[in-house]
């Protein structure tokens, strides 16, 4: 018998080590979920889950109670997570027509659904709008002329956000920074009071307040302080949706903010520069997340090189974030966690056929064998959301596990499946 071993922070809240050196999350032994399952598999601890729902409601709710938590979808676009999230008393921001969609079929209130996009088509703001959502939040003189031209046909008067680009830079990957002066999305400082005077002189628009979102992954919360004063310049709303952005551990000596800390110091500056009075909205999506789920592979092949090549059965089409963004994440071997950081530098590489196709380099493994079950951490957010279909692999299933009991929320795809849209 093992002593209990606590696990670091890229692994979800109850995450533990059992008797027989398994990784279990859950109560569930992961490798017997894997056998049941079968992999690559998503699992989903869902007490985490509710959890961290509850720290940011509750948390931004004791520090400014006229305030709402929306669960940027996109970071888990699926069916029991919106459920979980709307249970759980979190509004909910959408991206496109088929989040919203998602978002509605999972009993999300349409009135606490906001729409974001730069490019959002003309159906997609009908959609939205039809639907009741409770603001669009507006990108650009053409988004604003849209939005208004379609609320004018439905004889509406919609709420709406304009989002501002702050030009400010927070430290994180280029692909998922948004808050320079140089940034695709939002109004810039000097073009936004046209903007809004445009959008307030409109009879079909009611102009609510401001947006920004500065980018993601953050672990600094300098940035957001610096947001938060560049939108005061800009006058006072009723309403201000500061956006998500909070960083999480993906390595166990990564210190990412507490949610706690990061509340502390965006509502200390909501209050000092935006005033009191204001209607204060934030969308994390994957501080809310990523750190509640991982992702279970089996090893198909061990070949010794220059390197060691450990090759799993997913890769890209599971995970792309290792290829877009050169994500680092933590590996283990769910059958002999006691081997945990230990053993042979290795490559832990996907099946897809490309050499760049790698999940992590730069860990170790205890003498790896085809058929051991590996995981890796911290793929909640933006993994199942970019899952793809490369090579032809079916997409995985994205599996709930609580009290010692796992159910399947999204099944894993079929061959079927990948010829469904054929015709
Ligand atoms: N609000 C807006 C307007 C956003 O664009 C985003 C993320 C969020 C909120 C949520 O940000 P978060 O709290 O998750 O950082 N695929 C990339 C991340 C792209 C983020 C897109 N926007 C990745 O895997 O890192």
């Amino acid at each position: 018998m093992h002593p209990t071993v606590s696990l670091p922070d890229p692994y979800p809240a109850t995450a533990t080590i059992n008797a027989a050196g398994h990784l279990e999350v859950g109560g569930c032994d992961l490798v017997a979920l894997a056998s049941e399952f079968g992999t690559p598999a998503y699992i989903v601890d869902e007490a985490d889950l509710r959890a961290r729902a509850r720290a940011f409601r509750a948390g931004l709710a004791d520090r400014h109670p006229d305030s709402d938590v929306l669960f940027a979808s996109k970071a888990f676009p699926c069916s029991a997570v919106y459920r979980v999230l709307a249970e759980e008393g979190l509004a909910c921001d959408v991206a496109s027509g088929g989040e919203l969609a998602l978002a509605l079929g999972a009993g999300f209130d349409p009135a606490r659904i906001y729409l974001h996009g730069n490019a959002k088509s003309l159906p997609e703001l009908a959609e939205a709008m039809r639907a009741g959502v409770g603001q669009i939040v507006i990108d650009s003189l053409d988004d604003l002329d849209r939005t208004e031209r379609v609320a004018g046909e439905l004889g509406r008067r919609q709420a709406v956000l304009l989002r501002v680009t702050p030009d400010v830079r927070g430290e994180t990957h280029d692909a998922i920074s948004t808050g320079q002066a140089d940034s695709k999305f939002g109004f810039g400082l000097a073009e936004a009071p046209g903007a809004i005077d445009r959008a307030q002189r409109s009879p079909h628009l009611h102009v609510l307040g401001l947006h920004c979102h500065i980018g993601s992954q953050l672990l600094d919360l300098a940035p957001f302080e610096r947001a938060v004063a560049a939108l005061a310049e800009l006058g006072r709303f009723p309403v201000y949706n500061l956006g998500g952005g909070l960083g999480v551990a993906y390595l166990a000596d990564q210190r990412p903010p507490a949610i706690a800390a990061y509340l502390d110091v965006l509502i200390a500056a909501a209050h000092a520069r935006l005033g009191p009075e204001a209607r204060l909205l934030i969308e994390p999506g994957r501080a809310l997340v990523a750190n509640t789920t991982l992702t279970l592979y089996e090893i198909q092949t061990v070949k010794r090189n220059v390197s060691t090549w450990v090759a799993v059965d997913g890769g890209m089409s599971d995970n792309l974030r290792p290829m877009l963004y050169g994500s680092r994440y933590e590996v283990a071997l769910a059958g002999r966690m006691h081997s945990a950081g230990s053993g042979e530098p290795c490559v832990l590489a996907g099946k897809h056929c490309e050499s760049g196709d790698v999940i992590a380099r730069d860990i170790r493994l205890a003498d790896p064998r085809p058929g051991e079950i590996v995981v890796t951490p911290a793929t909640g957010a933006y993994g199942h959301a970019m899952a793809n279909n490369y090579n032809g692999v079916p997409r995985p299933p994205v599996i709930f596990v609580a009290g010692g009991k796992a159910r399947v929320v999204v099944r894993r795809e079929t061959y079927a499946d990948l010829a469904a849209r054929d015709v």
